[in-house]
């Protein structure tokens, strides 16, 4: 089979999305359910139905274009990504997925190809935890991951529930609904960027994902006393900020400890109350990202992070609370799809390297509950979650190229 992939309609759409964002380009900020979230998906929608696909959305709001093969009853072949983008971001960012998957679904309609099973691009809602403080909120209830009851509990920053944003959003379906019914995928692939320098560093233009780490966020509250700053003489102090850094450097250490490259632990967000430079600081919240490939060492860095907060809580005499948010295990990738997509790296004789997934994605939840894989593509110095990350207009279209024929693949 011979398709092309229409590079320049794909690079335009690209930056057409960039420019719906709430922060100043070249960065993209787009947080699930604001007006311009919604404001996105109406006009991928309006693409996916351009390109002759059926469009429904759920009641978390994940969207599915589905090709309808000439099998239409058999289990559909998924690939997609996410549109939400977290604060001061790029634009490329699981928008390549979802974009490169709408491209590969085009390319192989105008090549003449008839998928037997249905081709179905998912554009999963909220994968990015910056609202509700958990990633990946729609593969999660995709794959019975999170129940309906649990994610009803989660609050936006503004104590506004899940529940009530998705209602305003215009998704009033029940939750319970959202789930995937037992073999709805045959396979889910999941175009990528790398969002790390290996493949630039190697000069190789693709990478086949076989593992995606296991990530975990705690949410850390740190009571001590507030007071001013003048007054309050230093042997009195219980500062809520000074035992946070202490506990941030704790944390730092023991990933940095752990001796593996693959753990790696982040403090990404530190809200100090009162918040005023003549005042002690009395609360402190902070959350953690920690992640690793092999689970025993991902909780043992946990576990070193409860033993921290015990020593500082002691020696500071403040309190220190700790939430798990989630905890989740890494995920396998199929060994049916990896081959697909060597194989079609092959054909085209594109070079390729097998290759773990530090960041999450959704396929990482989507491989409870069909046989899943990724593909990467290079971005520029491994930069992600910046303004500047960059992914080449030809790192993009070779991905697009084996992700549609693997697609094909499957779906024959
Ligand atoms: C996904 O955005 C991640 O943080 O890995
Ligand atoms: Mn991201
Ligand atoms: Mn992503």
């Amino acid at each position: 089979m011979n398709f092309n992939v229409a590079g320049d309609r794909l690079v335009n759409e690209i930056e057409e999305l960039a420019l719906m964002s709430d922060a100043e380009a070249p960065a993209v900020t787009r947080v699930v359910f604001t007006p311009t979230d919604l404001k996105a998906r109406e006009w991928l929608i309006a693409r996916c139905e351009k390109a002759g696909l059926a469009v429904r959305q759920d009641a978390i709001g994940n969207i599915f274009a589905r090709w309808t093969g000439f099998q239409p009853s058999a289990p559909a072949v998924g690939t997609g990504s996410h549109i939400d983008a977290i604060p001061n971001a790029g634009k490329y960012d699981g928008v390549v997925g979802v974009l490169g998957g709408l491209e590969a679904i085009r390319s192989l309609q105008a090549s003449g190809f008839r998928p037997k099973h249905s081709i179905e691009l998912l554009v999963f809602t909220s994968e990015e935890p910056t609202r509700f403080g958990i990633g990946c909120l729609g593969s999660r209830l995709l794959s019975r991951t999170i129940t309906a009851a649990s994610a009803r509990k989660l609050v936006d920053k503004e104590g506004v529930s899940l529940e009530e944003v998705r209602r305003d959003a215009g998704f009033k379906g029940q939750l319970e609904d959202v789930p995937l019914p037992d073999g709805y995928y045959k396979a889910f692939v999941e175009l990528h960027i790398e969002q790390g320098p290996l493949l630039e560093r190697q000069k190789v233009p693709l990478g086949i994902v076989t593992q995606i780490a296991a990530p975990a966020t705690l949410r850390l509250s740190i009571e001590g006393a507030g007071g001013h700053a003048g007054g309050v003489l230093m042997p009195d102090r219980k500062d809520a900020l000074c035992a946070a850094a202490e506990l941030i450097l704790a944390i730092e250490n023991a990933a940095r400890t752990s001796g593996a490259a693959d753990t790696v632990a982040t403090v990404g967000i530190c809200e100090v109350f009162p918040g005023a430079v003549n005042s002690i600081p009395s609360r402190v919240q902070l959350s953690a990202d920690i992640r690793d490939t092999v689970l025993g060492r991902r909780d043992a860095v946990m576990y070193a992070i409860e033993a921290a907060c015990q020593s500082i809580a002691a020696k500071r005499q403040v309190s220190i609370r700790k939430e798990l948010l989630n905890a989740d295990a890494p995920a396998h990738c199929a060994p049916a799809i990896i081959e697909a997509l060597s194989r079609a790296c092959l054909k085209h004789q594109l070079l390729y390297v097998p290759m773990v997934s530090r960041a999450y994605h959704d396929s990482l939840f989507m491989s409870r509950v069909t046989p899943a894989a990724m593909l990467f593509i290079p971005c520029r110095n491994g930069y992600s979650h910046r303004p500047d990350e960059y992914a080449s207009p030809e790192d993009i279209a070779r991905g697009v190229l084996v992700l549609a024929d693997t697609l094909a693949t499957l779906a024959s």
